[in-house]
Parts: C-alpha cells; structure tokens; sequence
C-alpha cells in the first residue's frame, strides 16, 4: 500500500493505476466496520485493477465549535497497518495545510431539507463540512465509485444527492452496519464510553429494535399509520430517557428521502428506517434500522 500525504503525489499514482479508483473517505481511527467498507471496495474494483483508495482526514469543517475535533482519535499507524492488511492500496491522508491551504470559503452547501432535519438539526452546518470535503476529496482521487457506511444514514443520502445533483459520475454505494456481539453499531467515537457506558450502549440499538417489532406489528395489523409510528417514537425516547440518556431524536422516515410518510405511504408499505441520536454521559451516538 502506498502511503501518500500530497495531492500532487496523489494525482501521479491515480494517472498511473490502469482504472479509476473505488474510494472510501473515513476520519481514521478505524475499526472493523471500516474494514467492512474496504474489502467491499475490493469486490467492486473487482478484478478492474481500479485501485481501491482510502482518505484519513479529520475534517474540521464538519465539527461544531463544542465538538471533538481536537480529542478525536488520531490513530495513524495502525489505520495504516489495518487498511494494507484489508487490500487498501493507496492511502491519502493529508494534512489540514494540503487539503485546506486557504480557508475553506467556496462550499458545497446542500438543500436544507436533506440536511437540516435529524443530525442536521442537532449539528448546523455538519452536512456542509460533510458534503465541502467530500466534493473535494472526490475532485482528487476521481473515483468510478465510493463506499459509506449506512451507520451514517443522512450522510450517505446526502451524498448520494449531492453527487446526482452536481453530475459527478460516480457510483455511490451504501455499507451494511458492523455490530459488536450485543448489537451496538461500531464507531469511532464508541471509545469515548467508559465500561460501564459500554454496557448502556447497546439500548440504543434495543430502542431501534423495538420500534422496528411495534412497526412491524401494527403492519400485521393493518394499523400502521403517523399516529402510531409516533407513539412508538415517543415510546422509545422515553424508555431511553428513563435510563439516563439524553435522546436527541428517536424518528421513523422513509428510506428514499428521510422525509416523514403519510398514512397513505404507511399503509402502502413504505420502505422505513429508524433513526436515532442519544448522548450516553459525554458521548453522543447515533444509529439505525431499516424497517
Ligand atoms: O463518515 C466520515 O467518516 C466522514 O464524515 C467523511 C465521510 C470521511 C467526511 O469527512
């Protein structure tokens, strides 16, 4: 794997590969679910001899100013170690200077309706950050395709977006979630927990679960409707409140757009996903099903 920190070292290996890359963009500090996102990589370069690329960048752009940017895990030498074992074959991580030389003041701002609802709404401007990078990183590796997580639901959908609405051709493919043995969704920021919190961590999932069964018993009983998708919104909120978590957001929406379904969509079988958002003491997580 070549290890590469310049865009100009960067654009001479891409000439060089025989196809265009398969990209994943990631923050670093990479756990088994990144991996997941490279050896997917692999299967679509295929045997292309499409390099498969990976970004370790930590963008400051998409953290809020009482956010983690500067505690974020910076875990370089063994991401590196973890992706060349993985099948990665360049590794761009750039630092702050390279990829942000001036102030970042052109930006790729999305449509507030796919990025100022859920994360959007707890986060402004986090999409932006998302979408500003990502547009600029997708500008340099020149990817036939790119693979993000669906543990970052909104993100992949707003990307997805982004990239029909601005005529990039690339293909954007969604990665299925890696869960720990008790069902808690692996991040990153899963570390922040200490071992006690671990232990609560994995509610969330269970909160996610049990919309996903009220949901799915209300569709055999022909009752699924906005009023009683939000009771069991309001249900799982609750339950996650009483055990000492602060929930942000537990919300049913279709999976095409993250808009809310109508009665008429709800009984025509909408595809759904549950997403939510909850700080457990200082570490906010977020996770979903799709129903
Ligand atoms: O999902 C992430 O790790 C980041 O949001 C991304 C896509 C690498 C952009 O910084």
């Amino acid at each position: 794997m070549k290890l590469i920190h310049t865009i100009a070292e960067l654009r001479a290996a891409t000439a060089a590969a025989p196809a265009a890359p398969v990209f994943v963009p990631t923050m670093g500090n990479l756990h088994e679910g990144h991996l997941a996102l490279i050896k997917q990589a692999r299967d679509i370069a295929g045997t292309s001899s499409s390099p498969v690329v990976a970004s370790i960048f930590v963008n400051r752009l998409q953290f809020g100013p009482n956010e983690d940017f500067d505690t974020y895990p910076r875990t370089m030498a063994r991401d590196a170690e973890l992706l060349q074992a993985a099948g990665c074959d360049i590794l761009f991580a750039p630092s702050e200077a390279e990829l942000y030389p001036q102030p970042q003041g052109f930006k790729v701002v999305p449509p507030t309706e796919l990025a100022d609802i859920l994360e959007g709404a707890f986060r402004p401007g986090f999409f932006t950050g998302v979408s500003t990078v990502v547009h600029k990183l997708f500008n340099l590796v020149q990817p036939k395709a790119a693979v993000f997580g669906k543990k970052d639901y909104q993100q992949l959908m707003v990307i997805r977006n982004m990239v029909v609405q601005m005529g990039l051709p690339i293909q954007i493919v969604g990665g299925e979630t890696l869960r720990a043995d008790d069902g808690l969704a692996l991040s990153s920021r899963n570390g922040y927990l200490s071992a006690a919190e671990r232990q609560e961590a994995v509610q969330l999932s269970q909160a996610l679960r049990a919309v996903r069964e009220g949901v799915a018993q209300q569709r055999v009983l022909a009752q699924l409707n906005a009023a009683s998708v939000a009771a069991l919104e309001a249900q799982a909120m609750a339950a996650l409140a009483q055990r000492g978590w602060a929930p942000d957001y537990v919300l049913v929406r279709r999976q095409f757009d993250l808009t809310p379904a109508t009665d008429a969509q709800l009984q025509q079988g909408e595809p759904l996903v549950c997403l939510a958002a909850a700080k457990l003491g200082q570490t906010r997580l977020i996770d979903n099903l799709e129903l």
